[in-house]
C-alpha cells in the first residue's frame, strides 16, 4: 500500500507553525509522506488559530470549499487540529460536517494514531482534559519531540519553544483557555534541542513562548547557557510582556553578542485606562519606561509591538493616547489588530461598543502614523553597514535577495542566490516603510 500522503494548512502564531512542523516530523517518523498540495493528499489538517473571529472564519470558509473533493474522493480524512480545536471542540462537527478528526493542541503527537482510526470512517475527538471518544490521553510532556530540520520554513532558522501556555489572561485573549497554563521546559532539554538545530544546519533560533519572559528556569540564565552552540550565530525570543522585562535580561542582551537586539514586546494601547481594562499589569508610564531601558542598556535595540483598537470603551482620546505611544516610542514594527470579542474571556462580557467603522478608521490611521515613523527611522538608517543573514532571493522581485538584520528589519539587497544562509555586511542605499534596501558591502 502506498504512503499515506498528509498536507498541512497552518493559521495563526509561529507557536502553531512549530506544531505544524512537530505534527508533520512525528508522521513522517511513522511513515507517512508529506503533500505540498490539498489535491495530493490523502489527509488534509487545518492548524488553527481562535485569536480572532475573523481567524476562525477563514478556517471554515477554507474547509467548504473541499466539499466536492470530499464528495469524488470519500476516504479523503480532514482535521482540525490547534487552538480552535481546543476551543469550539465537537461543535467543529457540527458546523463543519466535513470534518473527521478534532485535535488539541497537546494531542497532536499523536495524530498518526487518529488518522489511522479515521480512515477506519469513524469520527475523531482528541482534546486536553476531555475523554476522547476513541483514544486515551497523551502523557504529559510528550509534545516535546527531535525534529529533522526537514520540515521547517527555512534550513537557516529554526523555532524552539521553551514554554507552553499562558498564565497572564489579559482580559481580551482566548490563548490561556485554548493553551492552558504556563509550563517551562527544562534548560539542559531546551539547550540540548538547540544544539541538534543547529547541527542540521539553523544559525539562527528563535525561542518561543506566548511570554517568555516568564520562564520559570530564568530567560537570562538560559541565553548565557546556548550562546556558545557551535554552528548559531543569531538567538533571538517572542514575545515579550512588558510588565516583566527585567533589567537582568536587557544586561545578557548587551553582554551576549548573538542576542539579536529586538524585542517584541506589545503595549496593546497607550491608554492606562485601556490598558487596565485589559489586565495588561502596566501603565502607559510603565511601558515607556521600558522601552527607554531597554534603549539605554542595550544600544541600538529594535522594539517592535502589537496593538489592538476598538477594546470595549476606547475613546477618540484614548485611542490619542495610543497614536502618542506610537510616535514616542519609535517601534521599528507595529502589528495593529481590530478588537474581537472572545467568548469566554472578562472583555468579552463587555459590550462590543466601538462601531465596526470607527475600529476600521482607527486601525488606517494607527498604520498611517507607524508608517511616518518606520519612514523616518529608516531613512536614518541610509548609509550604514549592517549584518542581514540572507534568507533567500526576494518573492517579489526574485533579481534581489532578502533577509533581516539583527534588529529584524527586513533588508533587500541585490546578490547571488548562493548566499542564501550566510550572514553578509549590507550598506543601506535606500528605503521603503516596510524594507531596507542595500548592496552588498565588499
Ligand atoms: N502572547 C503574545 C501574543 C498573543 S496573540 C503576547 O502576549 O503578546 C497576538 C496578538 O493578537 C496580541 O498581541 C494582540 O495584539 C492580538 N489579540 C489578542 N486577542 C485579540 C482579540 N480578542 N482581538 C483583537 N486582537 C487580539
Ligand atoms: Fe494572550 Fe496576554 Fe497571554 Fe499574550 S500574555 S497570550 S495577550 S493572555
Ligand atoms: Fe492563535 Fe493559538 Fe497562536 S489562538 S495566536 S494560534 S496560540
Amino acid at each position: 500500500m502506498p504512503n499515506i500522503r498528509v498536507h498541512f494548512e497552518t493559521f495563526g502564531c509561529q507557536m502553531n507553525k512549530l506544531d505544524s512542523e512537530t505534527a508533520a516530523e512525528k508522521l513522517l517518523a511513522s511513515g507517512f509522506e508529506l503533500a505540498d498540495t490539498p489535491d495530493a493528499a490523502d489527509v488534509i489538517i487545518f492548524n488553527t488559530c481562535s485569536v480572532r473571529e475573523h481567524a476562525e472564519e477563514r478556517v471554515y470558509s477554507r474547509i467548504g470549499t473541499l466539499k466536492r473533493a470530499k464528495r469524488l474522493r470519500p476516504e479523503l480524512v480532514i482535521g482540525v487540529m490547534g487552538c480552535m480545536a481546543q476551543k469550539d471542540g465537537k461543535l467543529i462537527f457540527r458546523r463543519a460536517p466535513l470534518v473527521d478528526i478534532v485535535c488539541g493542541p497537546r494531542q497532536e503527537m499523536r495524530l498518526a494514531e487518529l488518522i489511522a482510526e479515521a480512515r477506519k470512517g469513524r469520527r475523531i475527538l482528541a482534546l486536553d482534559g476531555v475523554d476522547c471518544v476513541q483514544a486515551p490521553q497523551a502523557e504529559p510532556g510528550a509534545a516535546w519531540l527531535e525534529r529533522t530540520g526537514l520540515t521547517r520554513p527555512s534550513p537557516f532558522h529554526a523555532f524552539a519553544a521553551i514554554m507552553l501556555g499562558c498564565d497572564n489572561f489579559c482580559s481580551y485573549c482566548v490563548v490561556p483557555y485554548v493553551r492552558g497554563r504556563e509550563e517551562s521546559r527544562p534548560i539542559d532539554d531546551v539547550a540540548e534541542e538547540v544544539r541538534r538545530l543547529a547541527a542540521s544546519g539553523a544559525r539562527e533560533i528563535t525561542l518561543l513562548g506566548q511570554n517568555v519572559n516568564s520562564y520559570s528556569f530564568g530567560l537570562p540564565k538560559l541565553l548565557r547557557k546556548i550562546h556558545d552552540t557551535p554552528g548559531v550565530e543569531r538567538i533571538r525570543f517572542v514575545t515579550s510582556h512588558p510588565k516583566d522585562v527585567s533589567d537582568d535580561l536587557l544586561a545578557a542582551m548587551a553582554e551576549l553578542p548573538k542576542v539579536c537586539r529586538h524585542l517584541h514586546a506589545p503595549a496593546q494601547s497607550g491608554s492606562s485606562r485601556i490598558l487596565g481594562l485589559m489586565n495588561r499589569r502596566y501603565t502607559r508610564e510603565h511601558y515607556l519606561d521600558m522601552a527607554g531601558r531597554a534603549r539605554r542598556i542595550v544600544p541600538g535595540i529594535e522594539i517592535a509591538s502589537d496593538f489592538i483598537v476598538g477594546f470595549p470603551t476606547e475613546t477618540q482620546d484614548d485611542f490619542q493616547q495610543t497614536v502618542g505611544l506610537v510616535k514616542e516610542a519609535g517601534f521599528n514594527q507595529c502589528f495593529i489588530f481590530k478588537y474581537s470579542p472572545r467568548p469566554g474571556t472578562k472583555a468579552a462580557e463587555m459590550a462590543d461598543d466601538v462601531p465596526h467603522d470607527v475600529k476600521k478608521r482607527r486601525n488606517n490611521d494607527l498604520l498611517a502614523v507607524q508608517e511616518e515613523v518606520s519612514i523616518c527611522r529608516n531613512r536614518q538608517k541610509h548609509g550604514r553597514v549592517m549584518e542581514v543573514l540572507i534568507e533567500g532571493p526576494s518573492k517579489n522581485d526574485p533579481a534581489r535577495l532578502t533577509g533581516r538584520t539583527g534588529g529584524n528589519d527586513i533588508v533587500a539587497a541585490a546578490g547571488p542566490p548562493s548566499l542564501a544562509g550566510s550572514i553578509v555586511q549590507v550598506r543601506i542605499t535606500g528605503s521603503t516603510p516596510l524594507t531596507l534596501l542595500g548592496e552588498i558591502a565588499p
